[in-house]
Order: C-alpha cells, then structure tokens, then sequence
C-alpha cells in the first residue's frame, strides 16, 4: 500500500497551531502588507471588517487548494474584481508571500520541511494561476 498521509494536512495545522499559539493572524498580516504598500490600506476605504472577510476567504481557500477540494487554477474568480478595485499586480505576490511569512515565524520550531514544502507547493499554485488570470485581465 502506497503512504496514505494526506496531502495539505500540515498546512491545515499549521494554521490551527498558529491561532492557538498566537491568536488570529489577520492583524500582522495587515501589518505587514500596508507598511510594503500604504496606498493599499486607503483602497479598503477605511472599512476593517472587509479586509478580515477577506483574509477569512483567503485562509479557506489556501486550505482547500492544500486538501484538494478546490484547484488552484478555479481559485481566481476573485481576480477580476481586484483589477476594478485598482489592486495591483505586486500587492498580489507581496501578500501570498507575507501570509507564509508570518505562518513560518509563529510557528518556529514546529515549522518542519513538510509544513514548508506543502506552503510553498499550494502558495506557489495559487499565486501562478492568480498572475496568470490578472496578467490576462488587465
Ligand atoms: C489591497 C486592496 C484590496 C481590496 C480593496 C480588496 C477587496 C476585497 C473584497 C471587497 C473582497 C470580498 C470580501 C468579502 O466580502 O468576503 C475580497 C476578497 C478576496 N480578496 Fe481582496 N482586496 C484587496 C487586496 C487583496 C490582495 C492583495 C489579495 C491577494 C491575495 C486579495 C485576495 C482576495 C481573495 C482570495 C478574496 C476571496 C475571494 C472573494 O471573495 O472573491 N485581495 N477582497
């Protein structure tokens, strides 16, 4: 019998270990994102709840990328919304990157190879199909 460990469980509870040790990520996500791009933080229009929303979706979408119930390449409906928004191409690939970021510091030690390497194989999916629907888009 082939190893049946399933594919995505470390990104899965990474993000659960993540919340018990630290809390919600959202904020240092934010953080984060807006001192890289301060012209993306008057795109929310002052609204705070929408960007929690919204890293909500991002983290349900990221899991179902990694278990395999959603295909990176489907993941990018949110694309065309994103160019009417003015969002640009760079926020984009700065906040997939943030997001392993702050995964990969809170967790410290308990970051293993497998949680880096199933990171960085749904992150970089995503992120692929993601610029590839913008780059056509706009
Ligand atoms: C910086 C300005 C941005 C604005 C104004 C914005 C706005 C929005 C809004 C209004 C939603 C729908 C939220 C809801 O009500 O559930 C949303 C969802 C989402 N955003 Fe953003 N966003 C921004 C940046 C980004 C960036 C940089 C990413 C890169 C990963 C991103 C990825 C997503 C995803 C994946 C969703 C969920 C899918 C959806 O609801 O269509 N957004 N965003």
């Amino acid at each position: 019998m082939p190893d049946q460990t399933t594919t995505g469980a470390a990104v899965a509870e990474s993000l659960t270990r993540y919340e018990e040790e630290h809390g919600d990520p959202t904020p240092a996500i934010y953080a984060r994102f807006y001192a890289a791009h301060p012209d993306a933080e008057e795109l929310f229009g002052g609204d705070t709840l929408m960007p929690r929303r919204m890293m909500s979706e991002i983290f349900a979408t990221i899991i179902d990328i990694a278990d395999g119930t959603l295909d990176a390449a489907h993941a990018t409906t949110w694309i065309a919304d994103h160019i009417a928004y003015e969002v640009t191409r760079p926020m984009l690939t700065t906040m997939f990157a943030i997001i392993v970021d702050v995964m990969r510091e809170g967790l410290g030690d308990a970051w293993d190879r497998t949680t880096e390497s199933e990171w960085t194989d749904v992150m970089s999916r995503w992120s692929a199909a993601a610029l590839t629907a913008f780059d056509e888009q706009s």
